[in-house]
């Protein structure tokens, strides 16, 4: 059985590397899909090309793992690849609401169903916004990313400037 692990990944936690890893034990194939969305286009940190960089280095160590990309709707994408399962990680009760909607929503409009893995707790408190914003300050965001995306956001932030930030990812 394959799947999809679709998400804005601006950057790649740790916290979802964990559930990735864990996908990846469970599924045969698990493809990592940033979805992105041409009027969304700016309001992230990263360009689509520099965080499907960083999740082909970030993923390289695992066999089974293949990064992929896709505007559009989701639903829309599992139909076309044939891909099976989406994989969505749960940290803590406030991602269940939100994700129990999207889910519902995907099973509508595509009859595709969504599986829920939850990370482990010590990631419960990582989130990608909360990445961006504390190397935005030069903070220490090595514990909370993977290596290739924490090099990123150094990068990004090196200047000492603090860049545009988008809450919520
Ligand atoms: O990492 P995120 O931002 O929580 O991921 C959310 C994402 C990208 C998986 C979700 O917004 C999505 O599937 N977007 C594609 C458009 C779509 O299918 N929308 C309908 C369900 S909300």
């Amino acid at each position: 059985m394959n799947a999809v692990f679709p998400g804005s990944f601006d950057p790649i936690t740790n916290g979802h590397m964990d559930v990735l890893t864990r996908a990846a034990k469970i599924f045969d194939h698990v493809t990592v899909t940033v979805m992105h969305n041409a009027r969304k286009q700016g309001k992230h940190l990263f360009t689509l090309e520099e965080r499907l960089a960083i999740l082909r280095a970030d993923t390289a160590h695992l066999p089974n793992v293949s990064v992929d990309s896709f505007g559009g709707l989701l639903v829309n994408y599992m139909q076309q690849q044939g891909k099976g399962i989406i994989v969505r990680g749960l940290r803590a009760v406030s991602d269940y609401e939100y994700e129990l909607q999207i889910a519902h929503l995907n099973r509508q409009l595509g009859e595709v169903e969504t599986v829920f893995i939850m990370a482990a707790t010590r990631w419960s408190y990582v989130s990608s916004s909360m990445a961006r914003e504390i190397a935005s300050y030069q903070g220490d965001i090595g514990s909370m990313v993977p290596p290739a995306s924490a090099a990123a956001l150094r990068l990004k932030f090196a200047d000492g400037q603090q860049g545009q930030i988008e809450r919520g990812g």
